[in-house]
């Protein structure tokens, strides 16, 4: 059976290392697949600097509230943008943010006190993403919002993948595990922690009791993430690069 690409998300608590981790897979993705779709589905909109984009290329960004009128301009309605492919593929292409072979997209603009949430942008988005017909080459990596608030059918549907990144303090591992439990219930088909901030054997061990067998890596604590000094150093990229490699596998064990 051909494979098609995979859509992973990352999730976890605020501060868990969400956007770290997608910035680096995504970059990983991009050496060794054709097009990386690189989604920031969370309103703190942070994914775009975590990839290099400038404020000024940040601000340019269209919203994907536009990217639904233009898709309904050509289809003529909603929902009917099924079948529209290849055609949605040129159309999201035209809206994305293109670095290298990396396409960025991101939610609504960024969430104003007491706004509204995104959940029917990132709902709309995700109805794209799914209805692409994406290639063994291609991959989506999507930023998610913290916690669980946000994850629902609508907003996890077409993920195949959803990795929960969870620190070692019983917070993070608590809001980890109710992640997972609901990733569970509405039916995503693989879940997998990554365990970050590792800063010593007693860090590994929580999170490996925490959840038993469902570890795909560990991250260790990283200076370079930490102070926000742009990259995360070589031996964080390097660990990054073996998770990605066990998602590949993975994928094609099933
Ligand atoms: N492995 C790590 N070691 C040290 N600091 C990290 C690590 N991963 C992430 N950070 C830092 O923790 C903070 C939160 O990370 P971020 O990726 O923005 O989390 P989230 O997207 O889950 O809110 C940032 O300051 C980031 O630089
Ligand atoms: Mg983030």
């Amino acid at each position: 059976m051909k494979l098609r690409g995979i859509r992973i998300a990352v999730s976890g608590k605020g501060g868990a290392g969400k956007t770290t981790l997608a910035a680096a897979l995504i970059r990983a993705y991009a050496v060794t697949h054709r097009r990386v779709y690189a989604v920031d589905a969370d309103p703190d909109a942070s994914l775009a600097p975590a990839l290099g984009i400038s404020p000024e290329e940040s601000s340019a960004i269209r919203p994907v509230v536009e990217l639904k009128e233009r898709i309904q301009d050509v289809m003529g309605g909603e929902g009917g943008f099924f079948s529209l492919n290849p055609r949605l593929a040129e159309i999201l292409s035209d809206f994305c943010t293109h670095i290298g072979n990396i396409l960025f997209i991101r939610m609504g603009g960024i969430k104003k006190a007491g706004g509204n949430c995104y959940c029917r942008e990132n709902a709309f988005l995700n109805a794209v993403l799914t209805a692409l017909l994406l290639e063994q080459d291609e991959v989506v990596v999507m930023d998610m919002p913290a916690g669980i608030e946000h994850l629902s059918r609508g907003t996890a549907r077409g993920v195949d993948i959803l990795l929960v990144v969870v620190e070692p303090n019983p917070r993070s591992v608590h809001t980890g595990q109710l992640v997972e439990k609901l990733a569970q219930d509405i039916d995503v088909p693989r879940v997998a922690v990554v365990g970050n901030k590792i800063a010593s054997v007693e860090d590994a061990v929580a999170i490996e009791t925490a959840f038993p067998g469902r570890v795909l890596g560990l991250l260790s604590f990283d200076h370079a993430s930490y102070k926000g000094e742009g990259d995360p150093g070589p031996g964080f990229l390097a660990r990054v690069a073996q998770i990605k490699e066990s998602l590949d596998k993975g994928r094609a064990a099933t």
